[in-house]
């Protein structure tokens, strides 16, 4: 995992801020904070006061689908664009972070064509949910994962050289705590007509997504980049797959879900944009 003699963690003690040192079932810090390692292989470091609701993240079914759908090389296209993005940033032992990392498909993917491209980054990742890092851990032993949420990360400060935020919430003040000065922050947003098809297919009135200001305080925008494409779907399972591994899932009249079953294939939009900020 972490090549350090001392087999440091990437992660600092959640409770009072040290250094977590690695054994073989958990992460203690000197002040004797424990932190259970899972079988799986990533280390809960959440404390119930950090999170004001009840946010678990994602869910077994959500992340089953993404892991099905992203796995078939749907968004090939985009992870192409970020192996460029980050290749043009990374060197051997920068610490780079993922957070947000749902089932690791990006990270895992990131990592190993870095270390195809013979940089050897030291990686590590948090996601609020324990399902996403049960499936994440079984992707790439060297990436060390954590439970932890992006707005409370278990990161020493202005120690990370990389951050990724592909499609999870934007902890950006934190982000800024984390990154070392000139560290890279890369994020992946869904554009205003991603999965337009799919979305008229389910909904009588489908709404485009919203996107946010992209100037960041305390970031430079230094790269900006669009995919529009269309995809073709050619099974139902795969239809389901995509709907049920986005927010639009939960919040979808059963009778509107319904409407999916019957359709055997489409083709639909898929819209992302990458951006690159480099911290001021
Ligand atoms: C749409 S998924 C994206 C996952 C992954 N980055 C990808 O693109 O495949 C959003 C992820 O954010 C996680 N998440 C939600 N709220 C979070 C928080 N406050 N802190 C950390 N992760 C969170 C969810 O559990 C989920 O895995
Ligand atoms: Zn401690």
């Amino acid at each position: 995992m972490n090549s350090n003699a001392q087999t440091m963690s990437n992660f600092i003690c959640p409770v009072c801020g040290k250094g977590l040192t690695m054994t073989p079932k958990s992460l203690v810090c000197k002040n004797n904070h424990n932190f259970d390692t899972a079988k799986s292989g990533y280390t809960n470091l959440l404390l119930s006061q950090t999170v004001k609701t009840k946010n678990h993240g994602d869910d077994k079914l959500m992340v089953r689908s993404r892991q099905a759908f992203l796995d078939k090389g749907y968004y090939k296209p985009l992870l192409d664009l970020i192996y460029e993005s980050v290749k043009r940033h990374a060197f051997t032992g920068a610490r780079i972070l993922d957070a947000g990392c749902g089932e690791c498909w990006y990270t895992a993917n990131v990592y190993e064509y870095l270390v195809g491209h013979k940089i050897t980054p030291q990686m590590f990742a948090v996601d609020i949910s324990k399902d996403a890092l049960v499936a994440g851990a079984k992707r790439n032993k060297e990436i060390e994962l954590a439970v932890a949420s992006v707005f409370h990360l278990p990161v020493q400060d202005e120690s990370c050289d990389m951050l990724f935020s592909f499609f999870a919430p934007f902890g950006v003040e934190e982000f800024g705590r984390v990154l070392k000065d000139g560290g890279i922050l890369i994020r992946a947003i869904p554009l205003e007509r991603h999965l337009w098809s799919l979305k008229t297919a389910v909904y009588d009135e489908p709404y485009e997504n919203e996107l946010d200001d992209l100037e960041q305080a305390g970031f430079d925008l230094i790269e900006k980049q669009a995919i529009r494409q269309t995809i073709h779907l050619p099974c139902n399972q795969d239809i389901i797959n995509v709907f049920t591994m986005t927010p639009y899932y939960y919040k979808t009249s059963a009778q509107d879900q319904q409407k999916l079953q019957a359709l055997q294939e489409l083709d639909t939009e898929v819209e992302f944009g990458l951006l690159v900020y480099k911290k001021r």
